[in-house]
């Protein structure tokens, strides 16, 4: 999509739909409505007499303008009362994108009221438009692809749209990185193998100019990556793991941010297999390794004075003679061992390993993401991510670049307690907590690897992808977390350059 600025009055603007944000408090006669109910000749009147609101919401109605704008149709969203943070403003501009979607609209124009026009707001509604106009068929024969709309011109209420020009450019790198990332999690598995996602990473690595690296399994083995090799011992596609640098000159050479991706291609479960509903949504258990691609693709363009590594755990978790069994006992990177109790607690065995990797290369501060457990969609839904780790102030930052970027998070108890769950009786620690708990079980399994360097665990495995559709969003890949870690990054890079 096509994001343009122009300076010409809402009646004369030429696109197949001219949107206009109505809020709750709004009334025919703010300003911007009263002109549009003179043009069309009374459209607004009625739309306020007869749209019922719903949950203090006015209605979205698409008219045809039949020429009394230059605009072929004129879509009245009903915002609702308002919230109007970064994420409901997302929401509001994907849902007015996406209830186009039957008509054959290919440009729209979205009219910024003047108290939208700030460049958060405008950053919002751009994202959450480019978000809401991707869609997951990417193997239609016919019409595969995005929501039709090539192009959206931005016109300002009262401000000139061309004053956003750098929001309007944030928007579209942190939209697009997470579009792909989401385009990485929609492939389906046949296609998106640990090798596959190491060609498309090193790829965008080539184009924006990243260091790129992905460790084979000959390498692994040298290493003594035994956490990752056990899980991709019963498939026939080799893992990799798969290593991004953004290392610019001038930053901080003793500062190491490292971004840690659960890559799992598919998750059959392994041994331990998965009952058969819904395991093809397991074609998603990548996404904390997308949002990491996904990430360090905004960094990229956007150029933090900081160094960072981005990690991707890459392997798929399948059955077969060869696979690692429950009882087995696996030697990490680390040099710790761990008793496999349950073969489909697979994502913590190939990050550890992954964040042991990150420790070797002198990260500083650690932050993994990943689809680590079904127990957080059971606690927080596909509402938050679930948060936990070693270190309050880290933790808080995420929180914090969470609400700036409409990727909420909720932060778990971390007690010692719950680390003597995942005591082991022939090795030092085993990969199955029991049966409470289990999202804090599955990040305490992490913590010994991390030590003592500054950690923090996201679990998305509710947020990572959305079992159905929403009015805002396709089903299916969510991108989340990539434009998280990209502002979280930025933030620590302006931060040092005031300290
Ligand atoms: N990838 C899954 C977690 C998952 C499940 C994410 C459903 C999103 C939706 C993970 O590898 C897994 O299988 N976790 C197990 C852990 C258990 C064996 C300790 C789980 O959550 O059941
Ligand atoms: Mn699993
Ligand atoms: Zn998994």
């Amino acid at each position: 999509m096509n994001i343009i600025t122009s300076e010409k009055n809402f009646a004369e603007i030429e696109t197949d739909v001219l949107i206009i944000p109505v809020l709750t408090d709004d009334t025919p006669d703010s300003s911007i409505l009263a002109a549009l109910n003179t043009a069309t000749d009374g459209l607004v009147a009625a739309y306020f007499e007869e749209g019922e609101k719903q949950d203090n919401r006015f209605p979205s109605t698409l008219f045809f303008t039949g020429g009394s704008l230059a605009a072929k149709r004129l879509l009245l969203y009903g915002m609702g009362n308002r919230d109007l943070s970064f994420l409901c403003l997302q929401k509001a501009a994907g849902e007015a994108i996406r209830k186009l979607s039957p008509q054959p609209i290919k440009s729209a124009a979205f009219l910024l009221p003047d108290r939208l026009a700030n460049p958060t707001s405008v950053q919002a509604i751009i994202e959450g438009a480019m978000l809401g106009a991707m869609r997951g068929n990417l193997y239609h024969t016919n019409g595969a692809g995005a929501v039709g709309i090539e192009s959206l011109t931005i016109i300002g209420e009262s401000q000139n749209a061309a004053d956003f020009e750098p929001a309007i450019q944030h928007a579209t790198i942190n939209a697009e990185a997470a579009n792909f990332a989401r385009k990485l999690g929609f492939e389906p598995g046949n296609v998106m193998t640990p090798t596959r996602l190491a060609e498309l990473a090193e790829e965008m690595c080539g184009r924006e100019g990243l260091g790129f690296e992905a460790l084979d399994e000959e390498v692994m083995k040298q290493m003594g990556m035994g956490a990752i090799l056990g899980v991709s011992r019963g498939s026939e596609e080799p893992a990799r793991l798969i290593v991004m640098k953004h290392e610019p000159e001038g930053a901080n050479p003793s500062e190491l941010i490292a971004l840690v991706g659960k890559g799992i291609t598919f998750d059959s479960g392994g041994i331990s297999i998965k009952p058969g509903d819904h395991m093809e949504d397991m074609k998603y258990d990548m996404g904390g390794g997308a949002a990491v691609i996904g990430a360090m693709q905004i960094i990229a363009k956007r150029k933090p004075n900081a160094r960072v590594l981005g990690i991707v755990a890459a392997s798929e978790n399948l059955p077969s003679g060869r696979a690692y069994k429950p009882g087995d006992v696996l030697r990490s990177l680390s040099g710790k061992t761990i008793e496999v109790i349950n073969t489909d607690a697979e994502g913590r065995l190939v990050l550890a390993d992954a964040i042991t990797y990150a420790a070797s290369q002198g990260a500083t501060k650690i932050i993994d993401i990943a689809t680590l457990t079904g127990a957080v969609v059971v606690a927080l839904s596909d509402i938050r991510a679930g948060v936990m780790g070693t270190n309050q102030e880290l933790i808080d930052e995420l929180i914090q670049a969470g609400e700036e970027t409409g990727e909420l998070l909720w932060q778990l108890p971390f007690d010692k307690e719950y680390a003597a769950m995942l005591k082991s009786d022939i090795a030092d620690i085993k990969n199955l907590g029991g049966k409470v708990a289990g999202s804090i079980t599955g990040g305490m399994f992490l913590k010994p690897f991390a030590d003592p360097i500054a950690w923090a665990h996201l679990d998305i495995g509710g947020t990572g992808y959305y079992e159905e559709e929403k009015p805002f969003m396709a089903k299916g890949a969510t991108g989340f977390g990539a434009r998280l870690l990209a502002h979280y990054v930025m933030k620590q890079a302006a931060n040092s350059i005031k300290a």
